[in-house]
């Protein structure tokens, strides 16, 4: 048995179609290769203890928040036998949490790999995307998989629930997104049923909104795969419109996408569930997007990301889901 592995996910960006994709909507989401979770998994002498930025200590005293990370462990210890092993797992992520940047999405994935690797069991992709949903069901009630899919990929997903989880050809080397943070905790699971609700009490207003998003996403796919930076911005500001009649935008939401606009961003959107969480706006250049960055921070954003699209382009590697990288 190895003695030491550790593993790596990404935070995830939904460029088009969250909450449409619950609904069977397409979606198009990137991981971000700057923004990482490690897992560490080490030999110890005796116990199972857990290391990260909301709890050190034993695996079995773990707390009611952290109840989806404690059952996706011990699912997987039981499912390879190996409930009664000894380790150290260490958790270490660069994503903030609540942010919409699937942050326990990328932990279940981390943990998942970790622990295969840790074990000697090989895991493809369709095994390690069940296993992580078994932490995102508890902690986010309903989710579509977008963030686990895309989490675990090293490129940008066409992703539609159930069906399909393809990469996409990406033609945006020379354009950049500027993330921001609107300070506030987004509210997946809020969200996510607000909308359910709406779906059910007023569908005749909701419905059409959730078809439109789909639409949005479609398009923007065939903008992607043609390097159509302003038809992508035109769709990211549809987005935003829909995100916000649908309820799920906040003031704050809104004022940095106001913001983005008039600092010359070609789009900008809300991005993951709302309610709080970060926005996006794309740029042409990287001078625009520095300019951008600052003028979010000036109007509220807690914290911003410049990730330049340079290596997002398709180069024919498979993805492995069992790779350290
Ligand atoms: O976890 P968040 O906040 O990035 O939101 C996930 C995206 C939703 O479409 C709102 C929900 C889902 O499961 O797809």
């Amino acid at each position: 048995m190895t003695k030491k592995v550790i593993s790596k996910s990404y935070a995830k960006i939904i460029l088009f179609g969250e909450h449409s994709v619950v609904y069977g909507q397409p979606a198009i989401a990137l991981p971000l290769y700057s923004v990482d979770v490690h897992a560490e998994i080490s030999l110890e002498p005796s116990g199972q203890t857990l290391s990260s930025r909301y709890y050190e200590g034993p695996i079995a005293d773990m707390s009611n928040n952290l109840l989806g990370v404690k059952t996706l462990i011990d699912h997987i210890l039981n499912e390879l036998g190996k409930s009664s092993a000894n380790f150290k797992m260490t958790i270490t992520s660069q994503i903030p949490s609540e942010r919409g940047m699937g942050s326990s999405a990328a932990t279940a994935i981390a943990i998942t790999r970790a622990l295969y690797q840790y074990f000697d069991v090989p895991l493809n992709r369709e095994k390690l995307l069940k296993e992580a949903l078994i932490e995102e069901k508890i902690t986010h009630g309903n989710p579509s998989g977008i963030d686990t899919a895309t989490a675990s990929s090293h490129f940008p997903i066409w992703f539609i629930k159930h069906k399909e989880n393809a990469q996409i050809t990406f033609n945006l080397a020379d354009y950049n997104l500027v993330i921001a943070d609107s300070g506030i905790k987004g509210k997946t699971a809020d969200a996510v049923s607000l909308i359910a609700r709406n779906m059910v009490d007023d569908s005749d207003n909701t419905k059409p909104l959730i078809d439109d998003l789909g639409r949005i996403a479609t398009e923007a796919k065939r903008a992607i795969i043609t390097g159509d930076g302003s038809k992508i911005g035109d769709l990211m500001y549809q987005s935003q419109q829909r995100l916000h009649d649908l309820g799920v935008s906040t003031p704050t939401l809104d004022k940095l996408v106001s913001t983005s606009k008039k600092a010359g961003a070609l789009g900008a959107k809300l991005t993951g569930s709302g309610l709080g969480g970060c926005m996006i706006a794309l740029t042409d250049s990287t001078t625009t997007a520095q300019r951008l960055a600052t003028e979010l921070r000036k109007a509220g954003a807690t914290q911003t990301w410049i990730q330049s699209f340079k290596n997002y382009g398709f180069n024919g590697e498979k993805q492995n889901d069992n790779v350290v990288q």
